[in-house]
């Protein structure tokens, strides 16, 4: 596992958004994995401008979200779809049905997990994946205590990641209790792994994720085992690490 440290979150943004790039200028039909969250926010914002600039195209990817909310169509203001749609999709140059996200309002929800599940696998693997991570560990929504060879699932929220994301509804009871997240062992399988973290509430997790044993409390901690992770934090979220863990971007 690769630990790059900047003291500033832009930075690291960048970085991220450069991988992407180098990835899709060297094959325009990589399968991108994505997620939502404060994280990756500005890292779209570049890769926005990036496209505008005709440095990069989106038109031959295609993509995979890691995760949607139980409950939320794609027009609702919190669901990942619209957030996806805001922050990326409509700032890039994607052709129109090459952005995948779970069906959150599907009848049958086990079926659509494992449906997209399954559309994942038949593509081969994603290319390079960009994670955020949960203050409890999680990444997607594999919560703590989760299986290291789960495929894509119906999973119930954590209480802390409920509290965690209130913020972008108007009241923690307006928070889904499940999401339809993608497995670990599909996170896994692909080629490139970008994990970021910001702000010292990831602290804790960053800390057991890279000095922790491979646990599943810590569902973050497999990446040790990964071929290409590259786990990239700011000042706060390596406020538990000594210099020696890390290396300066
Ligand atoms: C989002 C996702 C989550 C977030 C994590 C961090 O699609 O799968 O694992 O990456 O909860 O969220 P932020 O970036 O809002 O701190």
């Amino acid at each position: 596992m690769n630990v790059f440290y900047a003291k500033h979150p832009d930075v690291l943004s960048r970085y991220a958004a450069d991988r992407f790039i180098e990835q899709l200028n060297k094959n325009p039909k990589s399968i991108l994995g994505l997620a939502t969250g404060s994280t990756p926010k500005k890292m779209y914002a570049y890769l926005g401008e990036d496209t505008r600039a005709g440095k990069v195209s989106f038109s031959q990817a295609r993509s995979y979200n890691l995760d949607e909310y139980v409950g939320l169509p794609g027009d609702h203001p919190a669901s990942y779809r619209y957030f996806m749609q805001e922050h990326l999709f409509s700032q890039v140059d994607f052709r129109e049905g090459t952005t995948f996200l779970p069906n959150g309002v599907a009848q049958d929800l086990e079926r659509e997990a494992l449906r997209y599940d399954n559309k994942i696998r038949e593509e081969g693997e994603m290319d390079i994946l960009i994670l955020g991570i949960g203050s409890n560990g999680h990444i997607g929504f594999n919560e703590p205590n989760i299986f290291f060879e789960a495929m894509t699932h119906v999973a119930e929220l954590d209480e802390s990641t409920r509290k965690d994301n209130s913020r972008f509804f108007d009241k923690l009871e307006d928070v889904p209790t499940h999401a339809i997240s993608m497995g670990m062992r599909v996170i896994m399988q692909s080629k490139i792994i970008l994990l970021m973290a910001f702000g010292e509430n990831k602290a804790q997790a960053i800390y057991d994720t890279i000095k922790g044993k491979i646990d599943p409390r810590v569902p973050a901690s497999i990446l040790q085992l990964h071929p290409n992770a590259t786990i990239l934090i700011d000042e706060g979220a390596a406020s538990l690490l000594e210099e020696a863990d890390y290396v300066r971007l």
